[in-house]
């Protein structure tokens, strides 16, 4: 038999690593479905439904720099986020999305074998980067309400010894909409690790540890645009960073992955800030309709959420044949297959009409397969 030359290259991890599966992106599903994209409830990526400040439009239009390399050093962009956090810039680093950030954070500390802490259910980045590390993941399970179970996290840290590393932990959580506590956090802040706090939805929760920071050697804060400032394809987020860590940081980060069309808009987002802060107020109002709506249907078990997400328990029939079938209807929600969360979907809140079709579909889909299973 004759060996395969790619294979002896490649490095065995990623060879038998489990492939990175995306949703079905928005295009081939309107073109799968026959159905104009603007006819598709998209309710499945916790994307914002009111898009970005109308001056990001004009700035992108106006910007007269795009054959020129952006600023390596991120000078107007920090220089114009301090007042929105009140911290010094010097601590933060900007991103090709946040998920840049989880990445090269992980890769400063994570030699293979090192151990990362996650908190399933939770963002599947963290576990994914790890793997790419060839990092060993050690998952300590929130509990039944998806609180954060400290204990259990100094055990699983004791017992890790020198090789663990880093511990994420995301608030609001992805799936879910919980939140960590200062006590909780403050518990956890007192381990040998580096505590990577995940805020991408702190804006509709109106809680961030943001300003803990500069009081922490071991606390790292990620936040975004993606979500509140309605920037996600444009890719851009940042981490807040102790000093020490960012001087660091900065020898690893690629010097232009933020582009120049990020820039603009993050700038003028930052410049137009009633008007986002407007829209996360209807996204929040509206959370609340959407829980109470889904809560009056009998199969459908809403948690709280302190985001823009709802999680929900459906009973009675299969979530996974709940989401095909919302699908093929043009409402689009996330299906999880993983242990714990298979009865579950996650809907993204919406604009109001399309938060009244998700339940109007839910309602439908779920008489036609109790249907189904009694015929
Ligand atoms: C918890 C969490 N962190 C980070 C991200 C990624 O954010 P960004 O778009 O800034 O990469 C997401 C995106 O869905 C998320 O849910």
């Amino acid at each position: 038999m004759t060996e395969d030359p790619l294979a002896r290259l490649l490095r065995p991890d990623i060879a038998t690593m489990e492939e990175y599966t995306p949703i079905v992106p928005f295009e081939v599903l309107s073109r799968r479905l026959g159905l104009p994209a603007e006819a598709i409830v998209k309710l499945d990526a916790n994307e914002n439904p009111y898009g970005p400040a109308p001056s990001v439009y004009r700035a992108l239009a106006d910007c007269r720099r795009y054959n020129i390399y952006p600023d390596p050093e991120q000078t107007l962009l920090r220089e114009a986020i301090e007042p929105y956090l009140g911290l010094s810039r010097d601590h933060i680093v900007f991103g090709n999305g946040s998920d840049e950030l989880i990445d090269l954070t992980m890769r400063l500390f994570v030699f293979p074998g090192d151990e990362v802490l996650s908190l399933p259910p939770t963002f599947g980045m963290y576990s994914y980067n790890t793997s790419l590390c060839a990092g060993r993941l050690i998952e300590v399970p929130r509990r039944d309400d998806f609180s954060v179970d400290a204990e259990a996290v100094e055990k699983a840290v004791a017992s890790a010894g020198e090789r663990a590393k880093l511990l994420f932990v995301n608030s609001p959580n992805n799936p879910d909409g919980s939140l960590i506590s200062a006590g909780v956090l403050e518990r956890l802040l007192r381990l040998p690790v580096l505590v990577v706090l995940d805020e991408a939805y702190a804006e509709f929760s109106g809680q961030s540890f943001v300003s803990w920071v500069p009081q922490h050697w071991n606390l790292v804060v990620l936040r975004t645009f993606s979500k509140w400032a309605g920037l996600g394809g444009l890719r851009i987020g940042y981490g807040v960073y102790p000093l020490a860590l960012a001087r660091h940081l900065w020898k690893i980060k690629p010097p232009y992955s933020i582009n120049v069309a990020a820039q603009e808009a993050v700038l003028a987002s930052l410049g137009e800030r009633d008007y986002l802060t407007a829209n996360v107020a209807r996204i929040v109002a509206e959370r609340e309709r959407l829980i109470s709506s889904l809560a009056a249907l009998p199969q459908v078990h809403p948690y709280p959420s302190q985001s823009n997400f709802v999680l929900c328990r459906i009973t009675g029939s299969s979530s996974l044949e709940l989401k095909r079938h919302l699908e093929r209807q043009g409402i689009l929600v996330r299906y999880y297959s993983k242990p714990g969360l298979s009865d579950c979907i996650r809907i993204s809140v919406g604009r109001p009409e399309q938060n009244d079709a998700a339940v109007r579909g839910l309602k439908e889909a779920l008489s036609a397969l109790s249907a189904t299973q009694t015929s």
